[in-house]
């Protein structure tokens, strides 16, 4: 992804258990909690983006901030034994005069992968844009993130264009897009 972008509904959801944290390949998931942006997680959420992406598209602080600070955007934070975990972070903009949703990033600690946590912040950041009326969930993903192609067409996106060139390091992007309703 790479408009990564902005908003915090703070207290949009907080010390929840995720639903299947029982998973028995995950045992690290039965500690996982999901809670709002708070005001101190920017420094983490950057060091943690900068672990996720190469140094071209990776956030500065200045877009992360504005990201997440955008008052349309919604972000999310995994955290595990008190320390973040993951994130991400979606928006939504009107196509047509009907909301569609937007995932800015998601972000999840290295040494943390496969364990069932992008999926839960999928969720989350889903189940935020449903919540609000979005008929439909749009992303963008390079073209040479393998990993991530398998991950969202397995929670159901399908590519409808390709952009060229989208990143800063000359890479294009897929557009992904997941409908929620007949209407997306
Ligand atoms: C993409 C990302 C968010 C996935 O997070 P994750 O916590 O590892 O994902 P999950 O464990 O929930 O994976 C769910 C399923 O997606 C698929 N999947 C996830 N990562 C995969 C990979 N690297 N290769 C193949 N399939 C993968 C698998 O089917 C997986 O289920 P399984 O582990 O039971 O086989 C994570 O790899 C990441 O943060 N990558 C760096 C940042 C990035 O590329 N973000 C997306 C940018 S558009």
């Amino acid at each position: 992804m790479h408009q990564r972008g902005l908003s915090i509904r703070r207290g949009h959801k907080s010390d929840s258990l995720l639903p299947d944290a029982s998973r028995k390949d995950a045992p690290e998931l039965s500690q996982v909690r999901l809670r709002p942006l708070e005001a101190q997680d920017l420094p983490a959420l950057l060091r943690l983006d900068a672990r996720c992406f190469p140094p071209r598209i990776s956030y500065s602080r200045a877009e992360l901030e504005f990201f997440v600070r955008h008052p349309r955007s919604t972000t999310t934070i995994a955290e595990t034994d008190g320390q973040i975990a993951g994130f991400c972070v979606v928006d939504w903009r009107l196509e047509s005069g009907r909301k569609v949703g937007h995932f800015i990033t998601i972000d999840v600690s290295p040494e943390l992968r496969r364990k069932g946590l992008g999926r839960l912040l999928m969720q989350a950041g889903e189940a935020d844009l449903a919540a609000m009326g979005a008929i439909a969930i749009t992303l963008e993903v390079a073209t040479n993130n393998a990993g991530a192609l398998v991950f969202y067409d397995r929670l159901g996106y399908q590519a409808t264009g390709r952009i060229p060139g989208y990143y800063a390091d000359g890479t294009d992007a897929f557009v992904l897009r997941k409908r929620l309703n007949a209407a997306g």
